[in-house]
């Protein structure tokens, strides 16, 4: 087994998310503006050859056994199901997820898990057309629901719900997602918002706390903890009386940074170790470069080692990174 791909601080790294492009087919107003960003230019970003690599070397030397594909928005990425296919026999091929806004998940579900998709986790802040249409700037509610579907239909287990409350928009849907995601058998998640939209418009005001997402549960559901599962972001609750779950990701009110397990990799091949890092490391030019396997590996350990404690988002010092959230991967 190869050496774990551990920081100064003993945590041991086994999940990474590539972010496979920066666009996204959505304008959700919590991360990004109407018109959109300056996109990567198509040179910049990895090749399907340069992802496969980068994620063998992560999975046969250094340990990785999670790869999560993320965006922008992932199904963008054209020949994604080649490419799952591809990362899916790897010897040592690592679970595979995808996090997804679901639009044409409807469509592309089936093909998804046959090419070695496990699962997926899927955004969505509303149940009500008009609120999504209004939030996401796109009218497509319905897609995604049926995308939900499909992708349960698809044998995708488990089937996520993320939703990010934001006060006055949608925070009093919180308890109906929770009964809509029960009801179908999905695992409903809500995010406390962090301070990574292109915009730079977000305020703690806003930001709907872990401890107002449960009382609002309180109020239509007994829940009984059950804890966090491995180093995962989410704590979750059981309601009481189904087999339902309901987690937290409260990245501002409850840091989890002491047990993180993760390291990204953007759509132009720079490697972040951690999500807020302000200094990445440029695997796509060692790539471009000629560079060999062992060289590949010490560019990752040299990156890890360089790991901070976690987030600044609470003390007076905090920075943004430069890149938002959408171009991250999240
Ligand atoms: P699984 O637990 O493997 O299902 O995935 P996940 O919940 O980590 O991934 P997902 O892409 O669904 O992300 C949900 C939310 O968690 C997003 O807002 C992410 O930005 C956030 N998140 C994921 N990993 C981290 C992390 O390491 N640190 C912080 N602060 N937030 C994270
Ligand atoms: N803070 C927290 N979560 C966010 N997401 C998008 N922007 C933010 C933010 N600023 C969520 C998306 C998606 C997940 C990957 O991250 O809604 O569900
Ligand atoms: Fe796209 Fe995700 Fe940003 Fe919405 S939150 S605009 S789905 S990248």
């Amino acid at each position: 087994a190869p050496a774990p791909l551990v920081d100064r601080f003993g945590r041991i790294h086994t999940d990474l998310r590539v972010s496979l492009t920066d666009r996204c087919n959505l304008r959700c107003t919590y991360c990004m503006p109407a018109e959109g960003l300056d996109w990567l230019p198509k040179a910049e970003v990895l090749t399907d050859d340069e992802v496969v690599r980068l994620v063998r070397v992560a999975t046969q030397r250094l340990g990785i056994s999670k790869v999560r594909l993320t965006g922008g928005e992932p199904l963008l990425r054209r020949g994604l199901p080649g490419l799952i296919a591809r990362l899916s026999a790897l010897d040592a091929a690592p679970e595979l997820s995808l996090t997804t806004n679901g639009i044409g998940l409807s469509r592309s579900a089936a093909a998804l898990s046959e090419a070695g998709l496990n699962r997926v986790n899927v955004s969505l802040d509303t149940l009500r057309s008009e609120r999504y249409a209004e939030i996401t700037r796109r009218d497509r509610l319905t897609d995604v629901l049926d995308g939900l579907y499909a992708a349960r239909a698809a044998g995708l287990n488990p089937v996520k719900v993320n939703a990010v409350p934001v006060r006055g928009v949608n925070d009093d849907e919180i308890a109906d997602l929770a009964a809509f995601a029960a009801e179908h058998g999905y695992r409903m998640r809500f995010i406390e918002s962090m301070p990574l939209d292109a915009q730079g418009a977000w305020d703690r005001e806003r930001m709907v706390t872990a401890e107002e997402i449960l009382g609002r549960l309180g109020e239509r559901f007994e829940l009984v903890p059950v804890g966090r599962r491995d180093n995962a972001p989410a704590e979750e609750w059981r309601i009481v009386g189904t087999d339902a779950v309901v987690g937290v990701i409260a990245s501002v009110t409850r840091p989890f940074c002491g047990s993180c397990d993760r390291v990204r990799l953007t759509a132009d091949g720079q490697l972040r170790n951690c999500l807020f890092a302000t200094e990445e490391s440029d695997l796509r030019a060692l790539l471009r470069g000629g560079a060999d396997d062992a060289a590949l590996e010490a560019a990752w350990r040299t990156c890890i080692g360089g790991k901070g404690p976690g987030h600044a988002i609470n003390s007076p010092e905090f920075r943004r990174p430069e890149r938002p959230m959408s171009a991250i991967g999240g």
